[in-house]
């Protein structure tokens, strides 16, 4: 049956991987990420947690075996537990091969134990700086203990960490080597994404300046030797070694690198939007064929199936078909990074 089939794109790209935002609010304001001053959406506009049930039981079904939950900050999200929690099933037949998270950790200390209880096994935590009143400048709103703490109740319920740091030049240039030792001596795996053109960058002093990949990791090269790693994950990606740690960092550079002849995964937004390229506008309403349809998933599938048959070769930020200035307008709030 063509509905039941799997989710492979026009270019034989297996879909296996959804990202979710579940919300676009957020306890902080990272300057690159929102305004001071956000308008969110009104709650009628966002899928329940029954229908993100639905929509990703759905996309299970129909292949998907790696689900992100993002946001905005998922775990502000009110009784978003109950949607892990609900989600475990699907770890349980196997269907589902991973259940996980991005988050900003402001909440973690109070939902380490019952994410892992959910049968999430790794989270991403987004932490740029260690130094308490920079963490401050760039979440406007964040308190790195807070964090802190929320990354050790992680650790100690058994969770895996990743730390995913922005690369901000003249705003964390400067704690390369510090932030990567203290990865190392928890045990916590890193990544540094380069900054993209969302969000408010421009707007604000010294924060959210471009600081290439390419030169962060020549800094990191005069103080270790490095031995690129072959592994890819389907995303952007790339990792490499440091021989006297031992520890993998990874990069993430949008701007800069062509990965999307292996890209395997689409992000739902939390209004049931399926965007099929980060770098791309082309996206599909979910939520209308989800909506009309409370006890029918036939037309829900057959939606999915239409967007995934849209879904672009490929993304360019440079000369975009988008906009003249090559800038995604939506805010990394809203499709969840
Ligand atoms: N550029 C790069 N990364 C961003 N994030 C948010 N906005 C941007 C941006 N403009 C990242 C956060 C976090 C994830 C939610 O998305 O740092 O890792
Ligand atoms: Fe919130 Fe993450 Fe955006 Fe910062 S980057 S405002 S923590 S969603």
């Amino acid at each position: 049956m063509l509905m039941n089939a799997p989710l492979i794109d026009p270019f034989a790209r297996a879909i296996t991987y959804l990202r979710v935002s579940v919300t676009d609010r957020c306890d902080f304001r990272c300057v690159y990420c929102m305004s001071e001053n956000m308008q969110f959406l009104p709650k009628k506009e966002l899928l329940t947690l029954e229908e993100l049930e639905r929509m990703c039981s759905t996309f299970v079904d129909l292949g998907v075996k790696k689900l992100r939950i993002t946001g905005g900050e998922p775990l502000v999200r009110r009784d978003i537990m109950t949607f892990f929690q609900s989600m475990s099933r699907h770890l349980d037949s196997g269907a589902l091969d991973e259940l996980t998270l991005t988050t900003n950790g402001s909440q973690l200390a109070r939902f380490a134990e019952p994410l892992y209880a959910a049968g999430v096994r790794r989270v991403n935590v987004s932490l740029d700086t260690l130094d308490e009143e920079k963490f401050a400048r760039v979440t406007r709103w964040g308190r790195l203990t807070q964090v802190l703490k929320g990354i050790d109740a992680a650790q100690t319920a058994g969770l895996k960490v990743k730390i995913n740091a922005v690369a901000l030049k003249d705003f964390n240039e400067d704690e390369l080597i510090t932030v990567t030792e203290w990865c190392a001596s928890r045990d916590i795996a890193l990544t540094w994404i380069e900054v993209m053109p969302m969000g408010d960058l421009g707007n604000e002093d010294r924060v959210g300046q471009y600081w290439s990949l390419k030169d962060l990791r020549t800094q990191l090269a005069e103080r270790y030797t490095i031995t690129e790693l072959s592994e890819r994950t389907g995303g952007p990606a790339r990792y490499v070694r440091l021989e006297e740690t031992g520890q993998k960092i990874g990069f993430i550079t949008p701007l800069t690198h062509n990965f999307c002849e292996s890209c395997n995964r689409v992000r739902l937004t939390c209004t049931g939007e399926l965007y099929l390229c980060l770098g791309q506008e082309d996206m599909a309403d979910l939520r209308a064929p989800l909506r009309s349809n409370p006890k029918d998933n036939a037309p829900l599938r057959q939606a999915i199936h239409d967007a995934i048959s849209l879904k672009p070769k490929g993304h360019d930020f440079d000369y975009s078909r988008q906009k003249a200035d090559g800038q995604v307008t939506r805010h990394m709030s809203h499709t969840g990074g």
